[in-house]
């Protein structure tokens, strides 16, 4: 399993010849100049929840590519009206897709689309593919619930917003390390604007105090899992 941050909220994911694509924002974003979402493959697109700095650029993305979006039944049905091939599921449901067994989980956060309408429940997902396990949090506070994660899935990564103010904050961020039982922690969604800028250095070094490892890629870098 391949990982790529594309910055923000924004990763793509190989899994054997499976490309996923996640949160997608990033046209708009100055920081991502270099990424060309032109050439981005895509044959699933996983969608936490539908703020804008989610789900930008989904719809260009996923005309082009005629990758499945998956997400909540909301945010599916509105991009399915816009003509796009999805599938919809929602909390506590799991599928298997080609790419592995998928969960979508609790994040405690709200999901407006860009104009104000509802966008269903924001989540998280647990993905169990090609004998390595992944969460990707979303944006979320910290929660009691990311306690069930380890009943049934021993995570090899956890994928944490640490930018505080919209969601969980690195102090918080460690406590869900040990919510979930995962050491392993790419850190995303900080940075962006100057509500979520991060001192890297202290943000690793409080991580390293408590035994845990947290990597925070450049926008392009990789991580083979
Ligand atoms: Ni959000
Ligand atoms: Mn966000």
């Amino acid at each position: 399993m391949k990982i790529t941050f594309y910055g923000h909220a924004s990763l793509g994911i190989k899994v054997n010849d499976i490309y996923i694509l996640v949160d997608p924002f990033i046209t708009a974003n100055p920081k991502a100049s270099k990424i060309h979402t032109e050439s981005l493959k895509a044959d699933y697109i996983l969608l936490t929840h539908a703020h804008q700095d989610h789900i930008l650029d989904v719809e260009a993305i996923a005309k082009r590519t005629n990758a499945v979006i998956v997400s909540n039944f909301e945010i599916v049905s509105h991009f399915e009206k816009l003509g796009m091939e999805g599938h919809p599921m929602n909390l506590g449901g799991q599928w298997d897709f080609e790419f592995g067994n998928l969960k979508y989980v609790n994040a405690i956060h709200t999901s407006s689309f860009p104009d104000g309408s509802y966008g269903g429940q924001p989540g998280g997902f647990v993905i169990e593919g090609e004998h390595k396990n992944i969460y990707i949090a979303g944006d979320t506070a910290l929660t009691m619930d990311m306690k069930l994660i380890p009943l049934q899935t021993k995570l090899d990564l956890a994928i944490l917003p640490i930018g505080d103010n919209f969601t969980m904050g690195i102090e918080d961020a460690i406590l869900a390390s040990d919510f979930i039982e995962c050491d392993k922690v790419l850190g995303y969604h900080y940075d962006t604007f100057g509500y979520i800028e991060i001192d890297h250095e202290e943000a690793k070094r409080k991580f390293y105090e408590k035994g845990k490892d947290l990597m925070l890629l450049e926008i392009g870098e990789s991580i083979e899992l």
